[in-house]
């Protein structure tokens, strides 16, 4: 059965910039299905990351329509965001954004504290396949920049959620620790029927993916 997980009609968003209007998407349709898996390239400045910070509820739109999981989120009230995030969705960025006073586990940890959820057999198997078995009590500071993504990744997919927004996870990432982050997310992501939009600006990141978006000009071309 295949379940929508995200849905956009004609939507459109802009900024204002100093006394002029911006307008970033010019009427995006899209529609993302669980366990699908796409890479989103484009221009810098083209919204990528304005398009996942809409889907994610971290920017709002006034004009189309988001649904996600089947229900328009034009009615959501901050609970249902908030209710949203913490059952259905899992970030990773370029900046790792881990808590650096916490070692590996405690980082993991206090996300599904976050998300009302325990640390269970799926958060060791996660941490195992992610090659973080032994540095697993380190601070996150003195990790490589590649451990560092790959914590990011244990704790984006800790809880199982249907969707992975993820903005240029490799960006940081020299080309092996990235071909090894990006096979290794696909892989875990599949495991939890996890369905990924990822920002990338590379081919080979891209071709993990099952499709392909290209934004340009405020459209999404597949
Ligand atoms: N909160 C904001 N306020 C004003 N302008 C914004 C805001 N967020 C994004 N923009 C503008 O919207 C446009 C798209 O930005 P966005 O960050 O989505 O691009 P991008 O495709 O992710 O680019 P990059 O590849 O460089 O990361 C840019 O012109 C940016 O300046
Ligand atoms: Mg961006």
């Amino acid at each position: 059965m295949s379940h929508e997980i995200v849905r956009l009609h004609q939507v459109a968003k802009g900024f204002n910039d100093g006394d002029k209007f911006h307008q970033v998407l010019t009427g995006v349709n899209l529609s993302i299905n669980r366990a699908d898996t796409v890479a989103l390239t484009g221009p810098s400045g083209s919204g990528k990351s304005t398009l996942l910070n809409i889907i994610g509820g971290f920017e709002f739109i006034k004009q189309g329509q988001l649904l996600l999981n089947g229900s328009d989120t034009a009615n959501w009230q901050d609970k249902h965001w908030s209710q949203f995030r913490r059952q259905h969705l899992g970030v990773v960025f370029q900046q790792f954004n881990l808590l650096t006073p916490l070692n590996v586990r405690d980082n993991i940890a206090f996300s599904l504290r976050l998300n009302q959820q325990k640390w269970n057999p799926w958060c060791d198997y996660l941490l195992t396949q992610l090659g973080l078995d032994e540095v697993k009590n380190r601070h996150v500071e003195t990790l490589s920049g590649g451990q560092q993504q790959r914590v990011a990744i244990a704790r984006a997919l800790a809880h199982k959620p249907s969707l992975l927004l993820a903005d240029e996870p490799t960006g940081n990432l020299d080309e092996k620790a990235g071909t090894q982050v990006m096979s290794l997310l696909t892989q875990l992501a599949k495991e939890s029927q996890t369905s990924i939009l990822m920002v990338t600006h590379s081919n080979e990141c891209a071709a993990f993916m099952q499709r392909r978006w290209h934004l340009e000009q405020g459209l999404i071309h597949e």
